[in-house]
């Protein structure tokens, strides 16, 4: 089945055609004023333009042609020649139907055969990850799902930040607290022991130490780049260390990243670049295309018409070490050998925005991007009350693990608030909190348009009520419960079916999903699918209040409902599983 949307942009197209005007104005979307009109086609006016004659002329000609059809109840005429549409309750009916028998029927397949690498989470080894990942993190795992849930191969990346200057700066800073240390000593041949001298409470020491040294003393910065260096050369000792730092971080990321539900295909880094940057970086100056600048080794990318300055991709610097830009560039060329993908997509702070420029244009200039379409996906901040990135009332960096431990506490003050698995076991209310303070964050997230910064207030977000994701969790429990009751009582449900203005702004809703996903993805908007999700769920509410389901006494109406009902609930899972959300058994 092909969903509802294309087979209106089919109809509305044909109609155009017909009236022997450009069939791609036919477009069909959901009406702005859903008080009037289901749908509506705005095409009549660019039509008007280009053929220069009245757009409402042009709307009655085609309008006529819809109302021959048997799909439409209604086919009107508003404004400059907008043409309003609905469709007849026989006719949603049948697709309403079709969709229940078969929820997967018109989900999108136009990813199919095509490959997307998604370059998400990032956070950098030593450093615990903090709020500033998490923002990546949560766009990207629900733009991985909704890839994949559309048909795309998707490969997700870590990226980790295992290679640039902190690492470096750890290991001048463990040099001089441990010099006795095997790592250090150039003459050792080794093997070096297998157990980390450091663990991540060290790591989370050491590094902030480290790092105020080389701020405060240009001596110890020296030393910082130096350590560095060595370590890219390859270094045995500090390759070691550098191993044990990466160990322990591991375990502490997986651990983070694995309370936030969030997987991913590869756990790669900077460093796994490594190797491609001597032959790229060979490669392209012999192309002529990096050119020593001031002792450097630069491509150069600006281009006449740039309206601000766009400084050079620096490949090598003069002391011969690797930058950010350099990793960025070989890890494209990496993900092409290994995966020829369609599209990579960086989903990375909007203040690195320039940066993602430069590498773009390199990779364009170098052609080292194959067919692969590159992408920045930036986003805004999430600030505290005081409308600065979000910190701890200390001053610090909020960490991850402290952040949920701070959401699943306040989310279970509000299920205590509503009354909400009071007398389940302490196990299960702790697992249905966690549920519940998750779901609040990731929804205040991914509901606002990824660009715009937000404040982050975990009472607003955790609340039952509004636009939250308690409140959809608890809209999806609430139909569980009644399809529970419903089984008990022995009742079947049945194929659903139209007889209210309620039940027909439920199937509008329900069978709009694909239309859904195919936008999210293409502007790589997840709040569309917040959107969606709400307005299904305040749609479901309608209904629920406007009839009886349970203590309907038609029978056979009773079953419908029910079916309307079960499909809901598949439909509101749906998507909150691509958000990330997980739907609790019962609250
Ligand atoms: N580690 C970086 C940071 O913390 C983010 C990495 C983003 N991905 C990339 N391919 N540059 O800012």
């Amino acid at each position: 089945m092909i969903s509802l949307l294309a087979e209106l942009n089919a109809a509305v197209s044909d109609a155009f055609a017909a009236e022997g005007l450009d069939a791609e104005l036919g477009q069909v979307q959901p009406s702005d004023r859903p008080d009037l009109a289901q749908f509506q086609c705005n095409g009549a006016l660019a039509a008007a333009k280009r053929v220069k004659a009245n757009p409402r002329v042009l709307a009655e000609k085609v309008a006529a042609r819809l109302k021959a059809s048997v799909l439409f109840s209604e086919v009107t005429i508003a404004g400059p020649g907008f043409i309003n549409l609905k469709l007849t309750d026989a006719e949603l009916e049948t697709r309403l139907k079709a969709l229940a028998q078969n929820p997967q029927s018109g989900l999108p397949v136009h990813g199919v055969g095509k490959r997307v690498v998604l370059d998400f989470g990032g956070p950098n080894v030593a450093k615990p990850m903090h709020v500033g990942h998490l923002r990546s993190t949560i766009i990207g795992d629900c733009l991985q799902r909704l890839y994949r849930a559309n048909g795309w191969s998707v490969t997700s990346d870590v990226h980790l930040g295992d290679w640039g200057l902190q690492m470096g700066q750890l290991i001048s800073e463990i040099a001089i607290r441990r010099p006795d240390l095997p790592y250090f000593d150039a003459a050792f041949t080794g093997p070096y022991p297998e157990n980390s001298p450091i663990s991540m409470d060290d790591l989370e020491e050491i590094y902030p130490a480290a790092s105020a040294a080389c701020k405060a003393d240009p001596a110890r910065l020296d030393a910082a780049r130096e350590a560095t260096a060595e370590l890219q050369a390859g270094r045995p000792g500090y390759r070691a260390l550098w191993r044990h730092f990466f160990n322990v971080s591991e375990t502490g990321l997986t651990r983070e990243f694995g309370s936030l539900g969030v997987k991913f295909d590869l756990w790669k880094g900077e460093s796994d670049s490594y190797p491609l940057i001597q032959p790229m970086v060979e490669d392209l100056k012999a192309r002529g295309i990096a050119v020593e600048d001031q002792g450097a080794l630069v491509i150069f990318v600006a281009r006449p018409d740039d309206k601000k300055e766009i400084p050079p991709l620096i490949l090598l610097k003069s002391d011969g070490a690797v930058l950010y830009g350099t990793t960025d560039l070989a890890t494209i060329l990496d993900r092409v050998r290994e995966f020829d993908p369609d599209l990579i997509l960086y989903v990375v702070d909007q203040r690195q925005h320039e940066h993602f420029e430069v590498v773009f244009r390199g990779a364009a200039r170098g052609a080292i991007a194959g067919r692969a379409e590159l992408e920045h996906i930036g986003y805004g901040t999430m600030n505290g009350e005081d409308r600065k990135p979000f910190k701890t009332r200390a001053g610090g960096v909020m960490k991850l693990y402290d952040l949920i431990n701070m959401a699943q506490e306040e989310a279970d003050k509000r299920l205590a608030e509503q009354g909400l698995a009071a007398d389940y076991s302490a196990e299960e209310r702790a697992s249905i909190a966690k549920a519940v303070g998750l779901a609040a964050i990731k929804f205040a997230d991914l509901s606002n348009h990824r660009m715009s910064d937000y404040i982050f207030d975990l009472a607003r977000f955790t609340r039952f009520e509004g636009k939250t994701g308690p409140y959809l969790q608890y809209a999806a429990v609430r139909i569980q419960s009644i399809l529970r009751r419903a089984k008990e009582q022995g009742f079947a449900s049945s194929l659903p079916v139209i007889r209210s203005d309620a039940e027909r702004d439920l199937a509008l809703q329900l069978l709009s999903l694909p239309g859904t996903l195919v936008s999210a993805e293409e502007k790589r908007a997840p709040n569309f699918l917040c959107d969606y999700v709400f307005q299904l769920a305040q749609n479901f509410s309608r209904f629920y209040a406007d009839h009886h389901i349970l203590s309907e006494t038609d029978v056979a109406l009773r079953d419908a409902r029910l079916g309307l009902c079960a499909l809901t609930l598949d439909t509101i899972a749906r998507v909150l599983d691509l958000l990330g959300i997980e739907v609790p058994a019962r609250m």
